[in-house]
């Protein structure tokens, strides 16, 4: 499995990647040309798009968005084909998109992780109310992916209540991927 640069000329690579976003987030991009709409975004020149390619086929689109200028920027999308996930693809291609964040001059990646479908306890709560103490005691019944974001080092660095309707909140998670903050930084 090879980690590449999503390449606009190469149709496996754009339609691959469209496809997966529509088999796991049909509630945001139900057709496959709204698929195809969310790749053309994701190919804007300041953006960076990967997809994880095997055997001939896209299994697995990363993208990220430079938020703050260049030093933070929103890992969005991420989605990893059903049949190959518990296999290390989705760590790879965060690593590679972390690294070329970086490269780009990027000290925090940042992601925002829905709970639109009650998974974690999160939901069906009044997160305006003892937010820390819920984000600090958040329990994972639904298989939530923020799971995965903390296994690969990232942190809860808030959330934001009632973002998807009334109970279902957006996790948003964070890393530094720069190196350490240099001496006398404020940090
Ligand atoms: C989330 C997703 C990208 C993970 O990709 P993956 O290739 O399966 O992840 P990996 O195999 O690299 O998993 C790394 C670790 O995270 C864990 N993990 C992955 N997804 C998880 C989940 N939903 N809940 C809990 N743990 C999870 C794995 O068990 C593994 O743990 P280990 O190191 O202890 O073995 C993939 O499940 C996916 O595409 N899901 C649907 C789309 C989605 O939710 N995208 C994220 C939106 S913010």
């Amino acid at each position: 499995m090879d980690i590449l640069p999503l390449d606009p000329t190469n149709w496996s690579h754009v339609a691959g990647a469209a496809a997966l976003l529509v088999e796991a987030f049909p509630h945001s991009w139900p057709t496959p040309g709204d698929g195809l709409e969310e790749i053309e975004c994701c190919l804007e020149p300041s953006r960076i798009a990967l997809v994880a390619w095997e055997e001939g086929r896209v299994v697995g689109f990363v993208g990220a968005i430079p938020q703050y200028g260049v030093t933070g920027w929103e890992l969005h999308p991420l989605v990893v084909a059903e049949g190959v996930r518990g296999r290390g693809v989705g760590t790879r291609l965060v690593r590679e998109l972390e690294r070329r964040v970086a490269e780009a001059g990027g000290l925090t990646l940042y992601a925002g992780s829905d709970d639109e479908f009650g998974r974690t306890s999160l939901s069906g709560c009044d997160l305006f109310d003892r937010t820390w103490e819920r984000i600090r005691d958040i329990q994972n019944p639904g298989g939530h992916p923020y799971e995965f974001y903390l296994k690969l080092g990232y942190a809860i660095v808030g959330v934001i209540p009632d973002a998807n309707g009334w109970g279902k909140p957006d996790i948003w998670l964070a890393r530094r991927i720069a190196g350490s903050p240099p001496e006398g930084a404020p940090a």
